[in-house]
């Protein structure tokens, strides 16, 4: 049944859509499919507005709110509100970083940059960076891709990014060496839907 607020109907149908194509096991074709139906979501430009999940305060580059999370930690997805700080100090998801489960990212408004990177035994090697914008689709990562994410400088991004399940802590490399060491994931922000 609906309820009043259209932005949960829309969350709550998507994450739905997710979770039976996820049942199975969640390989390239099916991280394809999740992407575009998150893609789908984040198109509905007008259920996401500043208002209610404005920027960070001034000085912060990311505000994170939890849009929903499954009881057992699985599919949490996130809605995250993006400044332009383009002397910001570098952080872990600016480097080379690799989740230990799959996940899918959607631009709702503005862009980010996002690459993938090939370890070469003896270091990283940096591949294209591709734009991830309203326009350009989803950008899908299964557990074993390194990826690192640049904001934009210009102006203010806002975009949704789905894991398969909540993780405390990733792995991030140092691109030169390929050395990796672990990093701690901010908390789950409580849901807002
Ligand atoms: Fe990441």
């Amino acid at each position: 049944m609906p309820s009043a607020d259209p932005l949960a109907d829309a969350v709550h149908a998507c994450m739905a859509d997710i979770d039976r194509l996820a049942a199975g096991g969640v390989d390239r074709p099916v991280l394809d499919r999740i992407g575009v139906r998150l893609a789908h979501l984040a198109a509905q430009t007008d259920l996401f507005d500043w208002r209610r999940f404005p920027l960070p305060a001034e000085g912060v580059p990311t505000a994170i709110y939890t849009l929903h999370v499954a009881s057992d930690g699985r599919l949490p997805l996130q809605l995250l509100c993006a400044r332009p700080m383009p002397n910001a100090p570098v952080r872990p998801a600016n480097k080379p970083h690799q989740h230990p489960t799959w996940a899918a990212a959607a631009c709702i408004r503005g862009c980010t940059r996002e690459q993938l990177w090939q370890d070469s035994g003896t270091g990283l090697r940096a591949g294209p960076e591709r734009t991830l914008s309203p326009e350009s689709g989803a950008f899908t990562m299964l557990p074993a891709d390194i990826h690192s994410v640049r904001g934009d400088d210009t102006a203010p991004a806002m975009h949704l990014l789905l894991y398969g399940y909540f993780f405390p802590e990733a792995v991030v490399y140092d691109p030169e060496s390929g050395r990796a060491a672990p990093y701690a994931m901010p908390d789950l922000p409580p849901p807002r839907l």
